[in-house]
């Protein structure tokens, strides 16, 4: 019997009663599901699994992906993506050491985005006796029901573009931006142009039905939404800006504070993420992130 403690006020659930090292009954999986898809995000503490474990339960969602950052997957795993500031003997990164710095859904700019990611907390970094590295997400369901019914209307229908490219760029000047303040240096590979044309911009409706629960959301982030679709660009520009600040009024968010061995699912078509880079080396941060692939913006 699993325990279900709701922690936001829209977003943010613990589930307490399972070890995920243990085989999973059809009807304990039934009712994670569900606890998972009611909260958007749910979290597992101390927990001791191994890659392979994690692939094996988040595969029962459905397919994984394989990351286009090739150089970030774990060996041997190549569903597993490393999300972590170390670096090996000869000082290059082993994982993503910049997953995030904008509020974004994984894979949104896919034309099939992630349905659901999952992050296992390996290290986290402390300081001080302070755990850092929080994430922040925030409920696009709640940030949509809550809108004026005259913006409601306004959005029905449009839609906008999720473009890969367009974040490479933006994060790419913000890591400038940061080196050049003083912060600290991210070591990012250059993607091939064979690679980037693999994720060629797609188009996705603002708002979206999600497959699962039928509730609508707002399916629009910072990181990957380059334009409005019918829009001049700077008009788009506004309209996307003023509905990202809406998403990330506190009321929606819940902030996830780390444990090492916290399993931790989000909800990509019900929630927006976003990493904060408040540690450092010494302070050593490890993450395996598994992603499920989802269908077809609709
Ligand atoms: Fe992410």
């Amino acid at each position: 019997m699993i325990t279900v403690t709701r922690i936001g006020k829209h977003i943010g659930a613990e589930i307490s009663g399972v070890d995920l090292t243990q085989p999973l009954s059809d009807d304990t999986f039934a009712e994670i599901a569900k606890a998972f898809f009611d909260n958007e995000v749910v979290f597992f503490r101390n927990q001791k699994i191994t890659p392979a474990q994690q692939v094996a339960f988040t595969k029962r969602f459905g397919i994984l992906e394989q990351h286009v950052r090739k150089e970030s997957r774990l060996p041997g795993f190549p569903e597993i993506l490393v999300v972590s500031n170390l670096v090996d003997h000869y000082g290059n990164a082993i994982g993503a050491q910049d997953a995030g710095r904008f509020w974004h859904s994984d894979l949104s700019y896919k034309k099939e985005p992630s349905l659901l990611s999952a992050l296992y907390a390996v290290e986290v970094p402390v300081k001080d006796g302070k755990v850092l590295g929080d994430t922040n997400f925030t409920s696009t369901t709640a940030a949509y029901d809550a809108l004026p019914e005259a913006m409601k209307q306004r959005l029905q229908g449009l839609k906008n573009v999720h473009s890969y490219r367009y974040y490479r760029n933006k994060n790419a000047l913000a890591q400038k931006e940061d080196a050049a303040r003083g912060g600290r240096v991210v070591q990012e590979h250059a993607l091939t142009e064979e690679q980037l044309k693999s994720v060629p911009d797609v188009e996705a409706p603002i708002v979206r039905t999600h497959p699962v629960t039928k509730r609508k959301g707002l399916f629009i982030n910072e990181a990957h939404t380059s334009a409005i679709v019918g829009l001049p660009q700077a008009e788009g520009d506004v309209l996307r800006n003023e509905i990202c600040q809406h998403i990330i009024k506190p009321e929606f968010q819940y902030r996830h504070s780390w444990q090492a061995g916290d399993l931790l699912l989000w909800d990509n078509c019900a929630a927006l993420h976003k990493a904060n880079f408040d540690y450092d080396l010494p302070q050593r941060r490890l993450m395996y992130r598994t992603t499920v692939r989802g269908s077809v913006a609709v």
